[in-house]
Parts: structure tokens; C-alpha cells; sequence
């Protein structure tokens, strides 16, 4: 069983949101293996790049939509994907540094935060975006 599985639990209702999120779980996946298979040290830097520039053009989809929609909590949604992206390049610094004994804690990190917002944030969306998108 994987680290972290997408379900149904997880769904905005958007199908390019909802692909985007699999993306998400599925990079959070790899770098979870990368880490139990003692690859870290290697693989690492380039997994959480990757994830971190894949977030990026994730949460512009997103704050593009809902700025699309005029979703009135928009502010609030985008400062929280700041605070993400503030704290992944932490965690790069820390890997940069060679300090990579806080890959768990990226980790279960990634997963929590990911998890949370979806379901404590994302999902409060989904009434005011088209579906079709
Ligand atoms: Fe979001």
C-alpha cells in the first residue's frame, strides 16, 4: 500500500483540480520511497524541486479559477498557499545544507498539509467553479 492514496474523500469535484491533487499525491509518493529505499541523499533535491515547481503552477491554476469566479475567499486561499511555498523552500534549504534527516518529517508533512487544505479549503470552492474546467 502506498504511503498516501488519493480517494474519493479528496475530490474538489474539478476534474483539472482533481489531477493536479493526484499529481501532488503521487510526487509525495515518490519521495516517501525515495527516502525508505535510502535514496534520499540523491533523489531528494530533485524530488522536492520538482514537487515545489509543480505546486507552484498547481496553486496558479487554482487562485486562475477562482479569480475567474470571483470566489470571495480567494485572499485567504492564496496567503495559505504562500505559507506552503515559504515553507517548502525551508525544507530546501535544510536539504541543500546536507541536513537530511528531516525527510519523515517532509514527508508526513506534505501529506498532512496536502490533505488538510484540500479538504479544509479547496473544497470550500467547488460551488462557485464551473465544473466543466
Ligand atoms: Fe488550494
Amino acid at each position: 500500500m502506498a504511503f498516501f492514496e488519493w480517494n474519493e474523500n479528496l475530490s474538489v469535484g474539478i476534474l483539472q483540480l482533481d489531477t493536479q491533487h493526484k499529481t501532488l499525491v503521487n510526487m509525495i509518493n515518490n519521495l516517501y520511497e525515495a527516502m525508505s529505499m535510502g535514496k534520499g541523499k540523491d533523489t531528494l533535491p530533485k524530488i522536492i524541486k520538482e514537487m515545489s515547481a509543480y505546486a507552484v503552477s498547481h496553486f496558479s491554476s487554482e487562485e486562475k479559477l477562482m479569480q475567474m469566479y470571483e470566489y470571495p475567499e480567494y485572499e485567504s486561499h492564496k496567503k495559505e498557499h504562500e505559507l506552503f511555498v515559504k515553507k517548502i523552500q525551508e525544507f530546501k534549504t535544510e536539504i541543500n545544507k546536507g541536513n537530511i534527516t528531516i525527510t519523515l518529517n517532509i514527508a508526513n508533512f506534505l501529506k498532512s498539509w496536502l490533505v488538510n487544505h484540500i479538504q479544509g479549503t479547496d473544497k470550500k470552492y467547488s460551488p462557485f467553479l464551473e465544473k466543466e474546467v
